[in-house]
């Protein structure tokens, strides 16, 4: 098979189990800013490079982890006894014959952003080195594999932390495990890499010493900001570069017009979007996909998953809302509850304790208090009295309820699906409606009341004689 001159491949290692974060699931699964460790680094694969160009190798887990990032279009090498790093690459000659290099990152350096890796690509290319790694001076160096340099630019070897002699481990310059190699002199010495260590693995880092005996140009190349390739090995880790994503995020919202009040105390998922003058309360959480207008106020203790909320809208206090659509002016809250597939027209008003699944409340509909609205079609200007229920399980199936613009539904009504009330139809307060309203007519159910003049006193008076006072 010839070569593509220059065209290189990308080689992303996530076959790990993650031993340190004392986890069921893998590694690369995990998730910081609303997203897996290895969709941040798939997403960080420059552009240019085609999705087919992309391996993932993939051994814990690897149907999971398949599924969880199959929708970019990558490839998939399985390790299924991950040996090393070093291992993790063999498994790849034959993927990777038909390149001239291969850039290698981390599913578990989450932060690399694409220019770095832009970098290291050009960088590999004009030096003409046989291997490029990318090294960084975190302000800690425990964990990480050590770079022992040798004139200038070259490096001798990569010492483990655990290998490391105490000068060794002094040393502060470390190994981002991210690396560009010549794929011809990688495979040339592959069968050499050794597991003589203290996890009888084959380690990748080895390959330097083995490139550089030979001769060959193995390179540093320095990163600008260590935080970009920070691993994640534990859970504390996992926890600061989430912490840190998050930040960054607040950050570019307002650099773009939001407001954040107190945003260390904000959860924004790395997707959401946000458009300018909206101001966002304390402890609020926009998660997933989730897509805010401009002029919006979202309030503290509200938590929105893949919802899209229109321009002028107001969300009051501790909502919840999921894969719902909330359209312009429209005001939630406080603690209203839209369960996924609930849309909220323009105006309308949805307020507390009213929980909403599946249901179209039309334009300046109003659902303010107290009231379960599942499977219906609500019209524009309708009101639904407070405590309104729509019975829309009968304990094996879901039915619908419809409901034509203009009509009121008055208090505690109970709709007992299916069932529709017509245009500009009234509902009496108190009513089981079980059968169809039509347009502009009352449906009432409630029995006639009685009351009995002074029954209270006489009764009284009979418990006075009863105990003799
Ligand atoms: C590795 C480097 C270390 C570097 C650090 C940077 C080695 C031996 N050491 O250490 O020099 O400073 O990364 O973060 O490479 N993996 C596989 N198959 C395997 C083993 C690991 O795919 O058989 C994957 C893991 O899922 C992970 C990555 O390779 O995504 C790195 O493995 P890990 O065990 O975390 O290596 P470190 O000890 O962090
Ligand atoms: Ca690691």
């Amino acid at each position: 098979m010839s070569t593509t001159k220059g065209k290189f491949a990308i080689a992303i290692l996530a076959a790990g189990k993650g031993t340190r974060l004392k986890s069921k699931l893998a590694k690369v699964l995990h998730e910081i800013a609303g997203k897996p460790l290895l969709a941040h680094v798939i997403e960080a694969v420059p552009r240019d490079i085609p999705a087919a160009d992309v391996i993932c190798i993939v051994g814990h887990q690897a149907d999971r982890v398949r599924e969880c990032v199959g929708s970019y279009g990558v490839q998939f090498v399985e390790q299924t006894e991950q040996r090393g790093t070093g291992h993790a690459l063999m498994i790849c000659r034959e993927a990777l014959a038909r390149y001239e290099n291969v850039l290698v990152l981390s599913g578990d350096v989450p932060l690399i952003r694409t220019e770095t890796i832009e970098r290291v690509r050009t960088f590999h290319t004009e030096r003409g080195a046989a291997m490029t790694i990318l090294t960084a001076m975190p302000p800690d160096p425990f964990g990480y594999g050590r770079i022992i340099r040798g004139n200038g630019d070259e490096v001798a070897a990569i010492v483990e932390q655990k290998q490391a002699t105490p000068e060794q481990a002094a040393i502060r310059e470390i190994n981002s495990g991210i690396y560009a190699f010549n794929v011809r002199e990688l495979f040339a010495r592959i069968g050499r890499l050794g597991s003589n260590n203290p996890h009888r693995e084959y380690y990748l880092t080895d390959m330097a010493g083995l490139l550089r005996a030979d001769g060959l140009p193995v390179l540093a190349l320095s990163a600008e900001d260590s935080t970009e390739v920070a691993g994640v090995n534990t859970r504390v880790e996992l926890a600061t570069l989430d912490a840190l994503l998050r930040a960054r995020k607040c950050t570019e919202l307002m650099q773009s017009g939001v407001t954040i009040y107190r945003p260390e105390t904000c959860t924004i998922d790395s997707e959401v979007q946000v458009g300018p003058d909206t101001v966002i309360e304390p402890f609020v959480q926009l998660l997933g996909k989730t897509v805010i207008g401009s002029d919006c106020r979202i309030r503290s203790y509200t938590v929105l998953t893949n919802t899209q909320v229109a321009d002028g809208v107001t969300i009051k206090h501790g909502c919840i809302s999921e894969d719902s659509i909330i359209e312009d002016n429209a005001i939630l809250g406080p603690y209203s509850h839209l369960r996924p597939a609930s849309h909220v027209g323009p105006q309308a008003h949805v307020g507390n304790f009213v929980e909403m699944k599946k249901t179209r409340l039309g334009r300046g509909s109003k659902a303010n208090h107290l009231t379960y609205l599942g499977d219906a079609e609500i019209g524009e200007g309708v009101n639904v009295g407070a405590g309104t229920i729509t019975c829309n399980y009968d304990g094996a199936n879901k039915f619908k309820t419809i409901i034509g613009d203009g009509a009121f539904i008055g208090s505690d009504t109970t709709l007992v699906a299916p069932v529709k009330v017509g245009k500009g139809a009234y509902i009496a307060a108190a009513s089981c409606i079980t059968q169809d309203v039509p347009d502009d007519s009352l449906g009432l159910t409630r029995p006639p009341q009685i009351t009995k003049e002074g029954w209270v006193t006489k009764k009284r008076e009979k418990l006075k004689a009863k105990r003799g006072c």
